[in-house]
């Protein structure tokens, strides 16, 4: 498919240049594909702030949450077009909870498909994880348990339907899950939730008149890919600052682009965590790339009365520069305004220390294992929900080569753990992996080296995933299967043992 749509991309490039209708044809598909809203976007919209979800204690201690995946109508500026949304019309509440705490979601599904909800980033068992073998049929509830036991981090939440998954999230199925543990935080970060602690959700959308527009790019090999960027839900937000320090919260909850995400005028400003955690140190920056699903918490500094645009500039994607400009390499997105109260509440600085990241030992590796991306394959195969491609024990620490094999953008992410990224083409990895990550921007031909422990939650019968984030890519397939099993144990059967397609 990839390989065919870039034959046929060259070739009517091609033609356009012989017919000579040619550099005026091409110019016009090369320039329209390069998109720029830099001072452009007017910013007249408060920030929307997801909504604590509210939770019980039940009479066992644990803590109860409510989600209902649903139907609704948003309105991103030109009047309400047809979303999902959890508990509302578009996108989901923040959950929250304590490391330690036993944790409930009744997931409910309001939907007239099937669908599921992953915890992205959570350390949990196979069958709680809401992959592709734990959907949820309409009218249905399924109430995943399990207890919250890794650092502070911003994970979040989102469907995982095999071969929909792009769909479902587009569609608005997405929220946060902060979980909060004070030994692996910092009590001089911003911490009020949506005061000076900002969930930051963004994505691209694009619309074809009333609707949503799902369609996907026909010069990209990406998918959707969006000229409208909102940011929890809302078009050119701005977001009132009431303190001289802010934490932003960055999820790219996008199908497909990836953002470089720094400020309109060039200020610096602390990297503070990555996917599964704080830093050991803050890395003071002034970019931060994240790919599809990668999540950073930053922390602004703020004078008093000051506005300051939070933008996306060209992302490294380190792809040709035909591919490049046309899957958003060449993309100037302003994504959000801050707006600084005429008094600013004094917050301390960021620390200069952070937290402890114990290193895991590459000498301690149980296992080594290649992954090849190319082609919407993950080691020359597709996904097949009855076939378990890795089998891993309990309590081993593996590391794991990812290579991306093609000139197209791709990730990798692994469910149920987080990892360290041991090395990037045999050197160290730069300072902004130098913590937890679960999800890695791979651009083409730099081989990444990256080690985990699979400390808990041994079930031959139920695979966690591994796949390609660009949602596109995994939907067609670019997705293996692993299962967790005892030392010694064989690989069982996936599509046994519980409900849904198996
Ligand atoms: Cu965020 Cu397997 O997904
Ligand atoms: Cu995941
Ligand atoms: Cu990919």
């Amino acid at each position: 498919m990839r390989v065919l749509r870039r034959v046929l991309l060259f070739g009517v490039i091609g033609l356009m240049l012989l017919c000579g209708v040619g550099a005026a044809g091409f110019g016009w598909l090369w320039s329209s594909a390069a998109l720029s809203t830099a001072g452009e976007v007017d910013f007249s919209n408060r920030l929307a702030v997801p909504p604590l979800a509210p939770s019980r204690v039940d009479g066992e201690g644990r803590r109860v949450f409510n989600l209902r995946a649903g139907e609704g109508r948003h309105d991103f500026g030109n009047g309400p077009v047809k979303t999902w949304g959890f508990n509302g019309d578009y996108l989901g509440p923040t959950l929250r909870a304590k490391r330690g705490e036993q944790v409930v979601v009744n997931v409910r599904n309001g939907l007239a498909e099937d669908t599921t909800v992953h915890w992205h980033g959570m350390h949990l068992p196979a069958k709680m994880d809401g992959g592709p073998h734990q959907m949820v049929r309409p009218g249905e509830t399924w109430s995943p348990r399990w207890r919250v036991d890794q650092p502070a981090s911003t994970l979040w939440y989102h469907p995982h339907p095999h071969g929909q998954t792009a769909e479902h999230v587009y569609r608005g199925l997405a929220g946060m899950f902060i979980v909060d543990d004070p030994k692996t935080s910092s009590a001089d970060l911003p911490s009020q939730y949506g005061v000076d602690d900002i969930p930051v959700l963004v994505q691209d959308k694009q619309f074809d008149g009333e609707r949503l527009d799902e369609s996907t790019s026909q010069t990209s090999g990406v998918g959707i890919l969006g000229d409208t960027i909102a940011v929890n839900g809302t078009v050119a937000p701005y977001l009132d600052v009431t303190t001289e320090q802010v934490r932003l919260r960055l999820l790219n909850g996008s199908t497909a682009r990836v953002y470089d995400f720094g400020f309109a005028d060039e200020r610096p400003f602390a990297l503070v965590g990555t996917d599964g955690g704080l830093l050991p140190a803050p890395q003071h920056t002034k970019r931060v790339a994240l790919s599809p699903g990668e999540r950073a918490e930053i922390v602004v500094t703020m004078r008093a009365g000051e506005r300051a645009v939070l933008r996306s500039f060209p992302p490294p994607l380190g792809l040709d520069p035909l591919s490049s400009r046309f899957t958003g390499g060449d993309d100037t997105l302003d994504v959000l305004q801050l707006r600084a109260a005429k008094r600013l509440a004094d917050r301390p600085e960021v620390p200069e220390r952070l937290v402890d990241v114990p290193r895991l030992d590459p000498a301690e590796a149980a296992q080594r294992r290649d992954f090849r991306l190319s082609g919407h394959n993950i080691n020359r195969e597709k996904m097949d929900m009855s076939r378990i491609d890795t089998t891993v024990e309990k309590g081993a620490v593996e590391v794991w080569s990812v290579f991306n094999n093609d000139g197209q953008p791709h990730s990798f992410h692994v469910h149920d753990v987080q990892f360290q990224v041991v090395s990037r083409d045999g050197g160290a990895p730069p300072p902004h992996l130098s913590g937890w990550k679960d999800t890695l921007y791979l651009p083409p031909s730099v081989r990444f080296e990256i080690i985990m422990r699979f400390a808990d939650y041994a079930d031959p019968d139920a695979p966690y995933m591994y796949h390609c984030h660009v949602l596109f890519h995994e939907d067609a397939g670019m997705m293996g299967q692993f299962v967790v099993v005892e030392p010694g144990q064989k690989p069982g059967n996936p599509a046994g043992g519980h409900g849904g397609h198996g």
